[in-house]
């Protein structure tokens, strides 16, 4: 998959996706067990809307007509930035997505299906928003990733980024699984349930007998209750779908 990234501050992305399991997404792998390597599932770039501005002081924004506070995204830089991206693989059609609180909730169904493209493109807006005329133009999915206001789409973004390419194969090593998750369809949809691990016993609190059991169907049964009683605490609303 490539992910194309239009920001007006790239910067922000290099911890996130420099790291942990989105950087070795990004890196091919040699597999132990039959010394074959694996391609990358994915490739990141990372473009400065700024950089399609055609005025000297390379200004993106500008107050908003009918008035109101912060400033609005010009519509020029970012439709020249998407056009000239989408021109660099062109045989490619990218999904474009915008982040804004105005969106679409993102949830884990979206992130399965979106994991199945083979290119998406994000548009992170930063400041009050991005004219509507480009939105209108560009046609993106509108995504927002909770009921909250981020100063940006940026960080909205990486969490599109991280919870997607989890999910494109060869993404996770063998240890990890995305099935069991929270949210996945193998989970029912049903939060997760608690972990442990060694010490068998740490601060006078020993791990539940049932996993040092060895009984698996006793284990799974243990697991599917405590998933329907933390879905039942924390999230009741997953229980009425
Ligand atoms: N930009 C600002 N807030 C956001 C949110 N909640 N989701 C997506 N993009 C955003």
């Amino acid at each position: 998959m490539r992910i194309d990234i239009l920001t007006l501050f790239p910067e922000m992305f290099q911890g996130v996706l420099g790291s942990s399991i989105l950087k070795r997404a990004a890196e091919p792998v040699l597999i132990k067990s039959d010394s074959t390597t694996r391609p990358p599932v994915c490739s990141y770039h990372v473009h400065n809307i700024r950089d399609h501005t055609t005025n000297r002081h390379q200004k993106v924004d500008q107050p908003p007509y009918g008035g109101g506070p912060g400033m609005v995204i010009q519509p020029q830089p970012v439709y020249d930035c998407v056009q000239a991206v989408e021109a660099e693989q062109s045989d490619t059609s990218a999904r474009r997505i915008h982040l804004t609180p105005t969106g679409k909730p993102w949830t884990q169904k979206l992130a399965e299906e979106y994991a199945q493209l083979p290119r998406i493109l994000l548009i992170a807006g930063h400041y009050e928003a991005i004219d509507q005329r480009a939105i209108d133009t560009l046609q993106p999915d509108e995504i927002s990733i909770g009921d909250y206001v981020l100063s940006g789409g940026e960080l909205a973004a990486m969490v599109l980024i991280d919870s997607i390419v989890r999910l494109i194969p060869g993404a996770l090593g063998h240890d990890e699984s995305a099935h069991n998750d929270s949210f996945s369809e193998g989970a029912k949809r049903l939060l997760d349930h608690p972990h442990y691990t060694r010490p068998a016993v740490w601060n006078d609190m020993p791990v539940p007998d049932v996993l040092m059991s060895g009984n698996h169907a006793h284990i799974e049964k243990w697991r599917e209750e405590q998933s329907l009683k933390i879905t039942q605490q924390n999230r009741p609303d997953l229980l009425n779908h």
